[in-house]
Formats: structure tokens, C-alpha cells, sequence
């Protein structure tokens, strides 16, 4: 991944000079520039603190790439309230055979089949949605209904809750996750302390869930859910994995899969209706999409190939919003990383948006060439820094340096765009729940969008985002939708 000079001379770590680490938490917390701002005064690997943990911020596709090639040579991590409430046994706690081996098993909930069977459940989740938002006589909050769209797909679409238990299980979900991020302090009446009781019941509703499901499975009874494709998962000694085992796996995908999928469903839907001027050119290729697909083609029938707009325009707000920030590792031997050197036990910062806005020298053109095909379709620039409104006539698409803040999901139809996007990240640790997600996004996207035009109102309401845990549009994103005529 280095060039041959940057092996030979490996640069010292640059750092900040933040001792506590005080200052840096209250920017980090405050503004959304922090990475970006460092990594431009002291490049694309540098150390800090933030309240007295250390941590070494990475970006850029050589640092990233250093990184995951390296598996040997480091670990994950997590801070210590994350740690403690996802739960020792947890695979995102844990490394090495042990940490393969439950990703072998809860990876069991996501493969091709397993999809095939969740696809009418979600359709159905979809339909729902978009019925009630046709029927609605005033404004209905779409990030409240995202919410809880991501959750039920989770709950009652993978896992099989449904009614009370599911009711009760978001209630207790939604104490834990206030206190993800916060002081892990269990002291009485803290939000730690009434998120470690959440997580007892958490626990105790999935135990009983996994019970039921087998039982179900034992006398052939018809199951909701997937817990079945679960039975025959064994730990890293071959072992069957015990149930307190396999349920602080089943409560880490809960955390892993809801907050992320509803944050970029709510940024997709924001994007579209800050951007009415993209509309004529991706409506035409949604609305002719078929609603519903067949089962067995959910997973392809709205794929890059079937739809590459409809993937540009998610490609380009993961781009710019990530669902995921950023993702740590903590080195277990000496790293170099873009040519700095990452000593040993060291937390490394992947940092994803950051990474997203920056297009390394050396890698990709400044201009991109769309194809052919795409140069007729494309509608003007989004924004008065794009130069060239005319892009029938050109080969080229000319951008000012300051393209990558410009929503523009024509880049992705270029194919290169010299730029690390890693949404669901990379390497041994790459998202184990990423086509569920997309087959979410997409049936989501034709199924709601393909069958309503939909309108904010009022129109003046705040689009602005709040960044954590997940980017969401602090108004709500209330909207109506008004019918589209079939073609
Ligand atoms: C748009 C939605 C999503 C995004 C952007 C996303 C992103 C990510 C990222 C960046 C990681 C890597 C973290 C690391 O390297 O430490 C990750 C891991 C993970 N994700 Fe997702 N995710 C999404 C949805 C889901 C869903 C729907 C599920 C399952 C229901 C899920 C389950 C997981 C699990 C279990 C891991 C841990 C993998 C491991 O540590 O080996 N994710 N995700």
C-alpha cells in the first residue's frame, strides 16, 4: 500500500499536544469539522486525546487500506459503556477464532435464503408505510416512521417478535441506546445504571424469544422470523454456542442494525426533498421499476444494475451523511499506516466521513467521465460551483475543488470517483448485516418513492442534522404524499 519512499522513511506520529483531552471532546462533540480540520494541519494520520483517551484519527485510502491489511496486528474496540452493555460474550467485544466463529454463526441470519425469506415481511412493512402516508390528512414525522420501520424489520422480520414483546423490547431498546455514548458510571438513577437494568430485560425478552422459536421449530410449527437458520451454530472449539451466548448476539443487532438503517433511509428521504431539481432525473427510472418483486428477486431486482440511480443516490448520501461515522481498532504490534507510524496499543479512529471528503492525491482524476449512456440523462450540476450545465455536449464532467460537500449522485455512475467510500467498512470486521441493509434501502426507496411524490410541510421546517448517535433531520422530516399516476 506504500509507495517505496514511505516505507523506507516511516514518519514519527504527529500530534495535537491535547494532554486531558477536555477542549478536544467539547470540539469533538461540537463540531462536525473536528477530524477534517486536524487532518489538515497535521495530514492523514495524527494523535489526540479526547477526555484522557487517547486516539490516533486516520482517513484517506492508504491509511485505511495500511489498516485492514493488517488484521494481525490489531484488534477491535469499543469504549467502555459501548463494551459494557453489548456484553462480554458480544463478537463485537471479542477477536481472533472466537470472534469468526460467532460471525459464522449470526452471519447465518443474512445469507441469500435467509434474505428470500425476510423480503415480503419488509414489503409489507413498506406498503404499510406508504398506505398511511397517502391516507394522512396532516403532516406525518417520516423519521419517527423510519424509526420504526428499521426496528420491526429487525425485531419482527429477522427475529420474530411481534405485538407486546416487540413493544416491550423497543421501550427497553431505546433506554439502552440513550446511554451508549454516555459516562459508564453505574451509580443509582444515572442513565448507565438504568440502561445495565434495560439490558438485563433485553436479554431475558431475546432468551425467551430464542426458547419459543426452537420449540417451534422442534413440533414443525410455522415460524416468524429466521432464529431457526440459527440452530446448528458452533463456537470457535465446535462447540454448540450457548443461549446466553447467542443472545448478546441477537441484542448487538439490534444495536448494529436499527439506528444505521434509519439514519440513512430519514438522509435519503431529506436529500431528495432538499434536491427537487434531481427528481425528473431519477423519478422516471424508480416509477418503472415493478412493486412488488417476486421473492426470489427482492435482493437483485433493485440492485446497481437494475437501478443505478437509485444506487448513485444512496452511494452519494452515505457519502455525505454516513450512518456510521467512524469504527475503532486498537494496534497490537507497531503499525505503519500512510507512512506514520502507529505504535502499539494505540485506538485508532477510522474516520469514515472524513474520508469521504477527501480525494487523495495520486488517486483517480479531478474529472470524472461519465458514461456515454449517463452523459444524456444527466440533469444540470446541483450546485453553481459545477461549471458545466451542458453535460450533453461534453465527455467530461469539470469540478471545483470544493465538489465533494455537493450532493451530486452522478459521480457514482462514473465509476471511479477517487474516493475511499467504505459505508459498512472493510476487512475481517466489514458489516455482517450490509444486504439486509441495502435490500431495506431499496425496497424502501421503489416501494414508498416509486408510489408517492412526497412534499415537506411545512416547507420551512429544520433539515439541519443531528450527527449522534446516527445523522437525522432535526425537524422530523414531516411530510405528506401526494399519489404518482401510474406510468
Ligand atoms: C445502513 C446501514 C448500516 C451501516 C452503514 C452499517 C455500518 C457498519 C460498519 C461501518 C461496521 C464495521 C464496524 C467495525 O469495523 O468495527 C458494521 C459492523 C456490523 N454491522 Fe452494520 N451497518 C448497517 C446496518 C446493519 C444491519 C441492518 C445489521 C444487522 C441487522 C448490521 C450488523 C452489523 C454487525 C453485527 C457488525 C459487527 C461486525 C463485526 O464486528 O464483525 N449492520 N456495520
Amino acid at each position: 500500500m506504500n509507495t517505496p519512499a514511505q516505507q523506507t522513511y516511516p514518519r514519527p506520529l504527529p500530534r495535537t499536544g491535547a494532554v486531558t483531552g477536555v477542549l478536544e471532546a467539547l470540539a469533538f462533540f461540537r463540531d462536525p469539522g473536528f477530524a477534517q480540520k486536524r487532518f489538515a494541519q497535521h495530514g492523514n494520520v495524527f494523535a489526540t486525546s479526547l477526555l484522557g483517551q487517547p486516539l490516533v484519527f486516520i482517513r484517506g485510502g492508504r491509511a485505511i487500506g495500511d489498516l485492514l491489511a493488517q488484521p494481525d496486528g490489531c484488534e477491535g474496540w469499543w469504549p467502555v459503556s459501548v463494551r459494557e452493555l453489548l456484553g462480554s460474550r458480544s463478537l463485537a467485544n471479542r477477536n481472533g477464532p472466537d470472534h469468526r466463529a460467532r460471525r459464522r454463526v449470526v452471519g447465518q441470519l443474512f445469507s441469500a435464503a435467509a434474505l428470500r425469506r425476510y423480503s415480503p415481511g419488509i414489503v409489507a412493512l413498506v406498503d404499510e408505510l406508504s398506505t398511511e402516508l397517502a391516507a394522512a390528512s396532516t403532516p406525518v414525522s417520516l423519521v419517527d416512521r423510519l424509526r420504526r420501520f428499521a426496528f420491526s424489520v429487525i425485531a419482527t422480520v429477522v427475529l420474530g417478535l411481534e405485538g407486546d414483546d416487540r413493544e416491550a423490547l423497543f421501550h427497553d431498546f431505546e433506554i439502552w441506546t440513550r446511554a451508549l455514548f454516555s459516562v459508564p458510571l453505574a451509580l443509582p438513577g444515572t442513565p448507565f445504571a438504568r440502561a445495565l437494568q434495560a439490558r438485563g430485560r433485553l436479554l431475558a425478552r431475546l432468551g425467551e424469544v430464542l426458547r419459543r422459536s426452537r420449540e417451534r421449530a422442534a413440533a414443525g410449527e410455522p415460524l416468524a422470523g429466521g432464529l431457526d437458520l440459527l440452530s446448528g451454530g458452533l463456537d470457535e472449539a465446535g462447540l454448540p454456542l450457548d443461549d446466553a451466548d447467542v443472545v448478546e448476539q441477537l441484542l448487538l443487532l439490534l444495536f448494529a442494525g436499527y439506528e444505521t438503517t434509519a439514519s440513512s433511509l430519514s438522509c435519503l428521504m431529506t436529500a431528495l426533498l432538499q434536491h427537487p431539481e434531481l427528481e425528473p432525473w431519477w423519478r422516471p427510472e424508480l416509477e418503472a421499476l415493478p412493486w412488488p418483486p417476486a421473492p426470489e428477486q427482492a435482493a437483485s431486482a433493485y440492485d446497481a444494475a437494475a437501478a443505478p440511480k437509485l444506487s448513485a443516490l444512496i452511494s452519494e448520501v452515505m457519502r455525505l451523511n454516513p450512518p456510521v461515522g467512524g469504527f475503532f481498532r486498537r494496534t497490537t504490534r507497531e503499525l505503519v499506516l500512510d507512512g506514520v507510524v502507529v505504535p502499539t496499543g494505540q485506538v485508532v479512529q477510522v474516520a469514515l466521513a472524513a474520508s469521504n471528503r477527501y480525494r487523495e492525491a495520486g488517486s483517480g482524476s479531478a474529472v470524472e467521465k461519465p458514461p456515454r449512456s449517463e452523459q444524456a440523462a444527466a440533469t444540470p450540476e446541483v450546485t453553481p460551483a459545477s461549471a458545466n450545465t451542458d453535460a450533453k455536449l461534453s465527455d467530461t464532467i469539470p469540478h471545483s475543488p470544493d465538489d465533494l460537500a455537493t450532493f451530486r449522485p452522478q459521480r457514482h455512475l462514473a465509476g471511479d470517483t477517487g474516493l475511499t467510500l467504505l459505508p459498512f467498512g472493510g476487512g475481517e470486521r466489514v458489516c455482517l448485516g450490509k444486504a439486509l441493509a441495502e435490500l431495506e434501502i431499496r425496497l424502501m426507496a421503489v416501494g414508498l418513492l416509486g408510489r408517492l411524490q412526497l412534499q415537506l410541510v411545512p416547507k420551512d421546517q429544520d433539515l439541519s442534522l443531528q450527527l449522534i448517535p446516527s445523522p437525522s433531520p432535526r425537524g422530523g422530516l414531516r411530510v405528506v404524499g401526494l399519489g404518482v399516476s401510474a406510468p
